[in-house]
């Protein structure tokens, strides 16, 4: 039995909306968000999430429930499961059943609190180190706003944790909250030494993590909290916790690459900055401020790292925009970061600067355009034949079709010949939304293989060995090959019978939902291959494009880039409809 409290403490510091959001893509509308809902087939959505209740409900279906329901309805889990995973995501653990002794507690003390213990630390130390303090001066920040970030100091010394924590310095709790090292010898040290430190706030408001720079010269510059299990870095924005309340106002949020970034924009007046962690902005991070405003101003650094990751944030968004939102790209003056820009130009510069920056069609074709000549048809033609990589892939209707006419103008061409040559239907709203489309494959590509195969066993034997592979999902792995032995052995086994030979709770699930299912596929008997080989192909495509974003987190080294290169290859032919090679 896990006890009542726990559950409660569990959906207290879980976020509903962000764990949908990472299953179903959510719209905010007034208070709350919507979407179509997972549990029905719906083509107008009537399931909303509300973040206040933390709680969600489809006026269609009637589904209904809080974050454990949630996992337990779309996801299959059973209820200890259920806990247990939303446990780990707020890093806490569940209690075992006897008795709690002191010992035990001291060890199960959740990793939230101990980077909050770690955090209000380095505040403390902060007020007792002048040279930390005289280098944040320094930067020209004040006391005020560095209480508003929480900014704080770790000392000298290599264990001024054990200050904090006592014996308790030896818990692995520590080493996997990324705030302490093992050396090969065993000996554990703190990771931040002689640093200023910038706590990392999730969207509640909880710390997951640091940045710790040094004061003044020495390398790293920055030394950042390793992916813990409360903190992924492809997901979390810094600052956002403490911007929330001027993005509303505003309804814009500006990006920035850097901690510094961030608090000095706030230093200066503007709240409304967020950074990402050292990492190029990801699909996730888009999705995750599209539901804080309708506008995005990504703001770089003026070098040429900075246009790198401007290009990347423009990869990363090509396939979110929607109608009703606006990405727009400030370039500053090469010498500058928004930190420096705001302190020399001051607030209202910037924000002039902003309300001037590029919008993301601008800067797209300006990209496409590179130093081509467009007084020639050689120039023309290869504009037109660059575009073919990113117009399609506009996932918003009208923004795409103002761009296929921009491109026309450029390329001396008319609207439908243009569309053409881009592969797009001349006159139809072209590709639709492509990443709506992949969040729901996600789910439901499987699951539509899963339920042809049953309801046409006879198309097991031209599903290839290798596509298990491809199936992220344990459950629907093993229902897979189930289908395919059977089908293999020639046997003739109900649906009904493999349900029952199971105990598995997730394979029994899943396998009802099939048997209630499957001949929901009405696929006629000629069409039955080419669907089969089209779900099979859309299966590699997410496989494919995992490992893109997978590999789009971090810094790529020379094979990295190969490999996504070949992976780009890959993904292009399987979106034209080929059949890659294996
Ligand atoms: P200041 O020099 O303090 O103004 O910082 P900055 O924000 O201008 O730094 P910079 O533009 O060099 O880096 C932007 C962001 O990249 C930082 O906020 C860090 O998140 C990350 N970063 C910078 N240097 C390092 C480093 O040495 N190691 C790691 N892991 N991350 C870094
Ligand atoms: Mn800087």
């Amino acid at each position: 039995m896990i006890p009542e409290s726990f559950v409660q403490e569990v959906l207290a510091r879980v976020d509903i909306v962000d764990l949908i959001e990472r299953h179903v893509p959510l719209k905010k509308g007034g208070a709350n968000y919507s979407a179509c809902c997972p549990f029905h087939n719906e083509k107008s959505p009537s399931f909303t999430v509300s973040p206040t209740k933390q709680f969600y409900h489809c006026f269609g279906c009637g589904a209904h429930g809080t974050a454990i329901g949630f996992l337990i309805e779309y996801a299959g889990v059973s209820f200890p499961d259920a806990i247990k995973e939303l446990a780990q995501q707020v890093g806490l653990q569940v209690p075992e059943e006897e008795r709690p002794d002191p010992a035990r507690q001291a060890q199960s003390q959740s990793l939230l609190e101990i980077t909050a213990r770690a955090a209000k630390f380095y505040r403390e130390q902060l007020k007792i180190s002048p040279k930390a303090i005289d280098y944040l001066k320094s930067r020209g920040l004040t006391g005020e706003i560095a209480a508003r970030y929480g900014i704080g100091y770790a000392p000298e010394g290599w264990q001024g944790l054990r200050s904090v924590f006592g014996e308790q310095y030896e818990q692995p709790a520590l080493v996997e909250g990324g705030l302490v090292i093992t050396n090969d010898t065993g000996r554990r040290y703190d990771r931040f030494r002689d640093r200023v430190m910038f706590p990392i706030h999730d969207q509640r408001g909880n710390i997951i993590g640091f940045g710790g720079r040094v004061l003044g010269q020495g390398e790293p510059k920055y030394l950042n909290s390793p992916e813990t299990p409360l903190f992924e870095k492809g997901r979390e924005l810094y600052g956002l916790h403490q911007a929330r309340q001027s993005i509303r106002e505003s309804n814009t949020v500006v990006v920035t690459e850097g901690y510094m970034d961030v608090v000095a924009l706030a230093q200066f007046g503007f709240g409304a900055a967020v950074a990402t962690l050292g990492t190029a902005t990801t699909a996730t991070h888009i999705q995750k401020l599209f539901r804080q405003a309708e506008r995005v101003v990504f703001c770089f650094d003026g070098d040429k790292a900075g246009r790198k990751a401007a290009r990347r944030a423009l990869e990363a968004s090509i396939e979110h925009l929607a109608d009703d939102r606006a990405v727009r790209f400030l370039f500053l003056p090469a010498e500058h970061d928004p930190d420096s820009y705001i302190r020399e130009e001051g607030l209202v510069a910037f924000q002039r600067a902003l309300n001037e920056a590029t919008p993301l069609t601008d800067f797209l074709l300006r990209e496409l355009r590179g130093d081509l000549d467009l007084s020639t048809a050689e120039g023309r033609a290869r504009l037109v034949f660059e575009a073919k990589d990113w117009v399609p892939r506009m996932s918003a209707p009208i923004l795409r079709a103002q761009t296929v006419r921009s491109l026309a103008d450029l390329a001396e061409m008319d609207v439908a010949e243009v569309e053409r040559a881009l592969g797009m239907e001349p006159g139809t709203k072209g590709r639709p939304a492509p990443r709506r489309l992949e969040r729901q494959r996600v789910v439901t590509a499987t699951r539509q293989l899963l339920r042809l195969l049953s309801a046409r066993p006879e198309l097991c034997l031209q599903v290839p060995d290798d596509i298990v592979l491809f199936l992220p999902d344990e459950t629907e792995r093993e229902v897979l090959q189930l289908l395919c032995e059977r089908a293999r052995s020639g046997a003739v086994i109900s649906l009904t019978a493999m349900f029952e030979s199971q105990s598995d709770a997730g394979l029994r699930n899943l396998i009802a939902d099939l048997l209630t299912t499957a001949d929901e596929e009405h696929v006629s008997e000629e069409d039955a291959s080419e669907v089969l080989s089209d779900t099979l192909r859309a299966l590699r495509l997410q496989a494919v494009k995992r490992e893109i974003e997978t590999l789009n987190k971090g810094g790529l080294n020379a094979d990295e880039i190969l490999k996504l290169k070949a992976l780009f290859t890959q993904k292009k032919q399987l979106e034209s409809g080929q059949k890659p090679p294996v």
